[in-house]
């Protein structure tokens, strides 16, 4: 029997070739392997030939098998990886891809900031680490004086630079001892006493920045935090102006937000030994009064150190957390959420 081993074998890798799926590698496979296949025949008939013939279609025959099962086998194992690569669905909702955004606390600092430069306020900013003199001396808190214990502070260790980096003004000040202990500031008053050494009045600026605290913390303290400082001197400046504005900005600040009722101001006597008088501002939203800021009028002593002459100038001075503002704002019960890095707290302000 004769056999066009050529011809099998191209018309069967043709088929194997053109095969789509493995229900039709198995069709082809028994086709010309399976036990009545056109290979398998031609090797069951080769016992009926003669040795001449046998020899020569034999290896050929085998040789064919062997490469129709190489080529099943590859074609195969290229469903299978097919299979498993994943399939594309075009239907399928995108993935979202999450961006970064702003914190919280940068969110008010940036509306604040906004508000008041709106009022033709400049942003000032000064050191984080502060020098006693800064902090207590200059704004008429001697070492001795007992509103020191109102700001728990963080103590440096001594400052061993050589050179004295206080200003030259009061070099031969013999009044003033200035100090060069350093310490974390405990407010962003002693930025007061910097600007006013440097710049004559008048002038109306806001200080933005980080406080520290020598406390223990709980929901409504942490031992560090920020603050905003306001300050306005000219002549002829009165708590009236400074009603005006810091009702202007409260306005602003939570008006969008609580707007059904008007905001109701309240100011009760305070102290703080850099203004006089001083008070204590609170404001009612949702019929609850909250303290939100201390303030009052640029204390005569404070003017002295600044080598102004207080009988020329007047201004007021604030103070407000703004932890507490974005607290009130946001209605967020623990202050120690800010700092945590709790990512479950954060996204919800992206
Ligand atoms: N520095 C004060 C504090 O930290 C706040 C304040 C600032 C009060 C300015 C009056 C004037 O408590």
């Amino acid at each position: 029997m004769p056999m066009d081993i050529h011809g099998v074998k191209s018309r069967a890798e043709h088929e194997i070739e053109a095969a789509r799926d493995p229900e039709t590698l198995e069709k082809i496979r028994i086709k010309y392997l399976g036990r009545k296949g056109e290979v398998t025949a031609v090797l069951r008939s080769l016992s009926g030939l003669s040795l001449g013939s046998r020899r020569e279609i034999g290896p050929r025959a085998q040789e064919l098998k062997r490469e129709l099962e190489a080529a099943l086998k590859e074609k195969l194992n290229g469903f299978a990886a097919s299979y498993l690569r994943p399939k594309i669905d075009l239907t399928a909702p995108g993935k979202k891809i999450s961006r970064g955004h702003l914190h919280p606390l940068t969110l008010v600092d940036r509306e604040i900031r906004k508000i008041f430069l709106g009022f033709n306020f400049s942003v000032v900013e000064g050191p984080e680490v502060e020098t006693e003199y800064y902090n207590f001396d200059a704004l008429n808190i001697p070492p001795d004086h007992p509103a020191r214990d109102e700001w728990d502070t963080f103590w440096l260790l001594e400052n061993t630079s050589s050179g004295k980096t206080q200003g030259t003004k009061r070099k031969n000040d013999t009044r003033l001892a200035p100090s060069d202990k350093l310490l974390l500031r405990t407010h962003t008053s002693p930025v007061q006493a910097r600007y006013m050494e440097s710049h004559n009045p008048p002038f109306q600026i806001i200080v933005p920045g980080r406080v520290f605290r020598y406390e223990a913390t709980d929901q409504n303290h942490e031992i560090n935090f920020y603050q905003l400082e306001g300050l306005m001197v000219g002549k002829n400046i009165t708590l009236a102006n400074f009603k005006f504005i810091v009702e202007e900005f409260f306005k602003k600040f939570f008006g969008p937000q609580f707007t059904s009722r008007r905001i109701e101001f309240r100011y009760r006597p305070s102290y703080f030994p850099f203004v006089e008088p001083g008070v204590e501002v609170d404001i009612k939203l949702k019929n609850r009064w909250l303290e939100v800021m201390g303030a009052g009028m640029v204390h005569p002593r404070v003017f002295e150190y600044a080598h102004y002459n207080p009988r020329d100038f007047q201004g007021f001075a604030f103070g407000v957390g703004v932890d507490r503002l974005a607290m009130i704002k946001y209605g967020i019960p623990d202050i120690r959420l800010f700092y945590s890095g709790d990512l479950r707290f954060i996204r919800q302000f992206s």
